[in-house]
């Protein structure tokens, strides 16, 4: 089976075969987490590789992504010109076409309403980015498009767009899912049961009762390939993923946090 790294240290040390480079990957957590930021990590390094990537944004314009690729020194103008990064906008569709940038590198524009549409204009701008000899899609995220299909529809269209990535085009497909509202529980257990892999992230529990923010991360699930599944502790920086040793004191003395403990 062909594998891949992610590119980012904290998860290829606990995936250490890679990840199957034809599968749905999932990324799920709750907001301002760093879900869009691994994401667009895992972009960097399939870029650098020399693959197509395809960005399907719905939480945010193509224009904010660039801006986000270039807040982590990431250049991205030479892999657009390239025709080799290219973006789905399903988030200023309800602009007038007035107001709206004209960008070379957004190859659709689809409302998320109409799931047929949004099938349709992925494949296309699949073809025309020539997946197929790798790359990948990524769609950030699928609660929008749950906000306005029902979950079945969601499930469906994800099955289709899944077969023609990976089986077709022989491509990795990442998807993030938000969790945090009772109502995204559903769409995240539906959804995760479809998944090849998941990836969690939480902030780490007992930290965040005493108001401290640590960022973790855990590989729940990948097909085919063995990995532990323990939380593993990171902060975001400009550089992007940084690994991090937490340290818990107790009873007035310091106990480190092992990356690899259960607890
Ligand atoms: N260029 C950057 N440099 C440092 N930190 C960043 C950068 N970009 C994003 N972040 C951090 O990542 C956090 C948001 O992560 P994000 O991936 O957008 O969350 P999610 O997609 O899970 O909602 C921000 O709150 C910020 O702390
Ligand atoms: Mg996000």
């Amino acid at each position: 089976m062909n594998k891949i790294s992610f590119g980012i240290s904290i998860l290829d040390s606990i995936l250490k075969e890679g990840y199957p480079k034809q599968s749905l990957v999932l990324l799920v957590g709750e907001g301002g987490i760093g879900k869009s930021v691994f994401l667009m990590l895992i972009a960097k390094h399939r870029l650098e590789l020399g693959e197509p990537v395809l960005f399907v944004c719905l939480d945010n314009d193509p224009l904010a992504i660039i801006e986000s690729f270039k807040s982590f020194g990431f250049e991205v103008d030479k892999y657009t010109e390239k025709n080799l990064l290219g973006f789905i906008d399903c988030y200023s569709f309800k602009v007038s076409a007035i107001y709206r940038k004209n960008l070379s590198y957004v190859l659709g524009i689809a409302d998320p309403k109409n799931l047929n549409q949004l099938a349709k204009t992925i494949v296309e701008a699949m073809s025309r980015l020539s997946v197929g000899k790798g790359g990948c899609l990524l769609l950030d995220s699928l609660n929008e498009i749950f906000l306005y299909n029902d979950l079945t529809r969601v499930s469906d269209f994800l099955k289709e767009v899944r077969y023609i990535v990976i089986r077709h085009y022989g491509a990795s497909f990442f998807a993030t899912i938000h969790v945090g509202l009772s109502k995204w529980e559903e769409l995240r257990s539906m959804i995760e049961h479809l998944a090849d892999g998941v990836i969690e992230f939480r902030f780490e529990p007992s930290l965040s009762e005493a108001g401290v923010s640590v960022r973790q991360v855990r590989v729940k699930k990948m097909r085919a390939v063995p990995h532990d599944s323990n939380w593993y502790s990171f902060h975001i920086t400009k550089e992007g993923i940084v690994p991090l040793k937490v340290k818990i004191r107790v009873s007035g003395e310091i106990q480190e946090k092992r990356d690899d403990d259960k607890s």
